[in-house]
């Protein structure tokens, strides 16, 4: 079963059909690059399959679950624990710790076992061990997105949704970021959605959806004609997922 299924949804803005009849589904262990013009609806669409944002018709299921089925409680724990965000800008708590920042969504969601090491092998794994105990406006932004990610997936979730995450980085450490989801979607099976501008992200992806007037079109992409061509899949297997712990 997919992890995800977007089925015909669409959301409006007083007239405006920001999507229309979007429907399409996410796989495990898989990156979706999601593109699109600035104002095509990329950010609007991971607010809906988050849960935070209603859409005026058609559905979310995850795990086959329909997600605006849930109460709103339910609903905040399943961001809480089975998406891990990664924004553009890091969103970092600027006054504490990165370690504390990458504690936060643990102790919200109450799962606090092991937390420090848990913690501490995180960091090793993404290399920010020797930062733990910086305040986050002292990080590079290199590392702001390493702790950034941390945090996303401190509560192991099954999906991340992440909003232009290498927008604000430069050319190599946009390239370590990306090499970092691929070593996620790998190692731990997490699917991961990119909204994105950022062609390597797309050329690394598994599968792109462009949004186009509301629209999506599957694996697709804009050639210097301005015509939309049938691409193949951008298709590497899925990795097999390993089992955690
Ligand atoms: N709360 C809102 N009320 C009214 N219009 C909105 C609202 N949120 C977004 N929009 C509009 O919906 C459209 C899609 O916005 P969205 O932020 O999803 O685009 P985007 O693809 O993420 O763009 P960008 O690449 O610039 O981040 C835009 O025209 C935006 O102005
Ligand atoms: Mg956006």
């Amino acid at each position: 079963m997919a992890l995800l299924q977007v089925k015909s949804v669409s959301v409006q803005y007083d007239e405006r059909k920001v999507l229309d009849d979007v429907s399409f589904e996410v796989q495990e262990s898989t990156i979706t690059a999601l593109t699109g013009k600035s104002g095509s609806g990329k950010t609007t669409l991971l607010g809906v399959l988050s849960g935070l944002l209603q859409p005026n018709e058609g559905t979310v299921l995850f795990m086959g679950d329909n997600i605006f089925k849930w109460s709103d409680l339910k609903r905040s724990r399943f961001r809480n624990r089975d998406i891990g965000f990664v924004f553009q800008f890091f969103n970092l708590f600027s006054d504490i710790s990165a370690y504390d920042n990458i504690a936060f969504p643990a102790i919200l969601n109450r799962e606090t076992r092991n937390l420090h090491t848990r913690i501490m092998e995180l960091a090793e794994y993404l290399q920010i061990t020797d930062i733990l105990d910086r305040n986050p406006t002292t990080l590079s932004g290199g590392e702001r997105q390493r702790v950034a990610i941390a945090r996303a997936i401190i509560n192991e979730p099954k999906l991340i949704l992440a909003d232009e995450p290498t927008g604000n980085l430069d050319t190599a450490t946009a390239n370590d970021i990306l090499k970092l989801f691929a070593r996620l979607r790998d190692d731990k099976g997490i699917s991961i959605i990119i909204a994105t501008h950022d062609e390597r992200i797309v050329k690394a992806s598994n599968v792109q959806y462009h949004l186009e007037n509301g629209k999506i079109l599957e694996n697709e992409v804009r050639k210097e004609e301005h015509k939309i061509v049938k691409k193949k899949p951008i298709t590497r297997p899925a990795a097999k997922i390993k089992k955690k712990k």
